[in-house]
């Protein structure tokens, strides 16, 4: 008798539950239209981009690093702009600092056969598992530092670039990066990776 009764009990609860969620459920679909609102207002969701929107946003660097800005910078330079805006996450030797921010700076020689596939251990890295030097600007402009994104300068990214790569025993220490010189980097790992041209949509 008491097991049943407890089996009520439960079954009542159940009931309150799916009503509450049913509720939160009616609740949300009703909050949308504000939401979107929001999203008009803030993202422009619904208006055409200007000109100068398109441009602001059109910064991506290629492979072949065609796009690449004007600008230059000294790795010892990038070594202050690391030390001020990256060594918080990254690690002060650009170490990281697992689980959640990646290493940026190794060499270590089991990574110099390339043989992730069987020891996933071994640490991938600019030096040992980037195969270009210019999305390595590209992705540092666009993505980092991970809370102000967009905010370093091209010098700034160059000077940064050329520190991540001599501290990489990419290029030496004494290094200055600009567009050219950038573009004529080649990383170790170049020959690791083929394009992919299985798409159908890539002529
Ligand atoms: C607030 C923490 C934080 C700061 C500051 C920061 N990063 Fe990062 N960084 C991250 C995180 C998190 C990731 C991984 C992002 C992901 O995988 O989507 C990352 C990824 C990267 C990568 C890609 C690594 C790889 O091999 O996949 C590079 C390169 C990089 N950051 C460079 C920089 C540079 C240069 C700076 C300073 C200008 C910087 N980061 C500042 C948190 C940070």
């Amino acid at each position: 008798m008491k097991r049943a009764l407890f089996l009520v009990a439960l079954a009542a609860c159940g009931g309150e539950a799916a009503d509450r969620s049913t509720a939160a459920v009616a609740a949300a679909d009703a909050s949308y239209p504000a939401v979107r609102e929001y999203d008009r207002g803030h993202f422009r969701i619904g208006a055409t981009p200007t000109k100068a929107q398109l441009v602001a946003w059109n910064t991506d660097i290629g492979p072949e690093g065609a796009e690449l800005p004007e600008g230059r910078g000294s790795a010892r330079e990038g070594a202050q702009v690391f030390a001020q805006q990256c060594a918080a996450c990254h690690g002060a030797e650009g170490q990281g600092l697992e689980p959640l921010y990646p290493l940026l700076i190794s060499r270590d020689p089991r990574g110099e056969g390339f043989d992730f596939a069987s020891d996933p251990k071994i640490p991938r890295s600019i030096g040992n598992y980037w195969p270009h030097a210019t999305t390595l600007y590209d992705y540092i402009r666009r993505a980092m530092p991970l809370y102000t994104p967009g905010s370093l300068s091209a010098d700034e990214t160059y000077a940064v670039v050329a520190y991540l790569l001599a501290a990489n025993k990419v290029i030496p220490d004494t290094a200055t990066l600009d567009a050219t010189a950038l573009r004529a980097v080649q990383m170790p790992a170049r020959d690791k990776f083929v394009p992919d041209d299985r798409s159908p949509t890539r002529p």
